[in-house]
């Protein structure tokens, strides 16, 4: 059971007091009965609360993509820059979502959100190899060599060796780059270890989940369909 002004401002009706306003003004209707005290408990898992006589979900699992701009850091939170948590619109505060994985400050395109803790820590882990598609500028252009070289599993500088990779040059100076796993700046380390360094990267699609025309900076809900799907790539 929670306060039903609560409730309604975790989904982003307003703030506590303008949703207190709100459930004055008769806006609020709990089991098809008008609310006007704000301070009343409901279980959102048995009632039904609508507000202007749409009904609120019950807190269930939020899955969300972000088309992430350049400039933000993937964290919950940084004492200096500016964080991905601050591209949320208000529906989505206090909805404890955390980041799926990371995107460099640079780097641009699809970033998944959950609260889900259990799904988060599926997603995240390294033994799963779902492919990330990522568009890529960058100086020179990519031969058949490397294109090889990416097949059979680069060595970054440091050592480091990569599993096999998919590059698809499309042109002079950009191309596709598909991996499956998720090192420290991966794809700029893989490209500038073949003596391209990128200068431009954007995520495009995560397993089955396609960026699309997403507008950047904006979010949107997962589909069921695409949480059910996302579930099977695990
Ligand atoms: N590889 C990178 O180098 N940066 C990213 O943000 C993602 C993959």
């Amino acid at each position: 059971m929670e306060r039903l002004d609560k409730f309604l401002a975790d989904r982003g009706a307003g703030t506590r007091s303008q949703v207190k306003l709100l459930v004055k003004s008769g806006a609020v209707t709990v089991d098809g009965k008008v609310e006007r005290n704000s301070g009343r408990k409901v279980d959102p898992a048995t009632q039904r609360i609508c507000l202007h006589g749409e009904p609120l979900a019950a807190d269930s699992r939020l899955v969300v993509m972000l088309n992430k701009p350049a400039g933000f850091v993937t964290a919950t939170e940084d004492k200096e820059e500016k964080t991905v948590m601050e591209l949320l619109p208000p529906e989505y505060r206090n909805r404890d979502l955390k980041p799926i994985g990371r995107l460099d400050k640079a780097t641009e395109g699809l970033l998944l959100f959950t609260n889900d803790g259990d799904l988060l820590h599926r997603l995240i882990s390294p033994k799963k190899e779902v492919p990330k598609v990522y568009y890529a500028r960058h100086e020179g252009t990519a031969t058949g060599e490397d294109v090889q070289a990416f097949a059979d599993g680069l060595t970054l500088r440091d050592g480091t060796v990569c599993l096999s990779a998919r590059l698809e040059p499309l042109g002079p100076g950009e191309s596709l780059i598909t991996v499956c796993e998720g090192k420290y700046h991966q794809v700029r380390r893989m490209m500038a270890s073949r003596g391209m360094p990128v200068t431009y990267l954007e995520r495009k699609s995560e397993g089955s989940l396609i960026l699309g025309d997403l507008p950047r900076g904006e979010t949107r809900q997962l589909t069921e369909e695409e949480v059910a799907r996302l579930e099977m790539q695990e």
